[in-house]
């Protein structure tokens, strides 16, 4: 198994999927380190990276601020030595009609999910083009394939994820190699510190498709370092998901125009 016993850093690990991840790579033995915000449950996620059998580093990290990222790279250096993977995993959502967004959401949205992720791979692509290897996971969402109505800001975010990553995958690969993660729906905090203009009926159907849904962050996180592992640069973990994403590419016009459809039938009953 080529990422075990890795040396790791993981954005947004205080929770959810980044925890996730970080608990899959311990199990394997790796030396993560826990960037997010969140300080205590940073904390809890290190404590669990132990019990998993790896070993966890902890750096506060605002993947908003380049300074702070670039500081981040420095530190996981100095403290792990080379890096093996980068998981540019920290983001947040927000979404509802275009025309009721606040643009101040859409500049926090964008500037956590697409610069957070622009600074991440800046800030150690470099040193392991160097150094002729390294795995970067960028994850985006199924949102950024299939780009369904009121989620504006959130897609284009996740779109500009998918379009890095392939462009990185073409100009850093074979030897370093950079995957692009793409879920649906999996339970995590992120519907509670949503922001924009989703009405409660979509905030409640949202919670109930990621209670719902089967694949949950633990089998996320395995789906994605396996993909990882594999050189896959798509990771879409989900059937629905890869069901959707077939359609789109056979008949994109069709797939939006049905997208707006099923939507539109949503809203009338809203
Ligand atoms: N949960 C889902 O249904 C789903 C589906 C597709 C994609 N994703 C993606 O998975 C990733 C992880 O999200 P999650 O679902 O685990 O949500 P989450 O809210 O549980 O985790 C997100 C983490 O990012 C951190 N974070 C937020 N702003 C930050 C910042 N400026 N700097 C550093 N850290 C910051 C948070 O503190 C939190 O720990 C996100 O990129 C998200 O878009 C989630």
């Amino acid at each position: 198994m080529a990422l075990e016993g890795s040396t790791a850093v993981i954005t947004g690990a205080a929770s959810g999927l980044g925890r996730a991840l970080a608990l899959e790579l311990a199990r394997g033995g790796g030396a993560i380190m826990i960037a997010d915000v969140d300080m205590d449950g940073a904390s809890e996620t290190a404590e669990l990276v132990r019990r998993a059998g790896g070993t966890a580093h902890i750096a506060e990290c605002d993947v908003r601020k380049w300074e702070q990222v670039e500081a981040l790279a420095e530190r996981s250096r100095a403290e792990l030595g080379a890096i093996d993977v980068l998981c540019n995993n920290a983001g947040v959502a927000v979404g509802g009609p275009f025309e009721d967004v606040e643009l101040e959401h859409w500049e926090w949205c964008i500037d956590i999910n697409l610069w957070g992720v622009i600074y991440g791979c800046r800030a150690f692509l470099p040193a392991m083009r160097q150094r002729g290897k390294g795995y970067v996971l960028n994850v985006a969402s199924a949102a950024g394939l299939l780009n369904p109505p009121e989620l504006g800001p959130y897609n284009v975010t996740k779109s500009a994820v998918v379009g890095l990553s392939e462009t990185l995958f073409a100009e850093y690969g074979p030897a370093v190699h950079v995957s692009v993660l793409c879920p649906t729906f999996f339970k995590t905090g992120i519907a509670d510190n949503a922001k924009g203009a989703l009405g409660e009926r979509q905030a409640k159907i949202t919670r109930k498709l990621m209670e719902r849904s089967k694949v949950q962050a633990p089998d996320v996180a395995k789906a994605a370092l396996e993909g990882l592992e594999r050189g896959d640069l798509h990771i879409v973990p989900m059937n629905d998901g890869r069901v959707m994403w077939g359609l789109k590419r056979l008949g994109p016009r069709r797939f939006q125009a049905w997208m707006g459809k099923q939507w539109a039938r949503g809203r009338s009953r809203r």
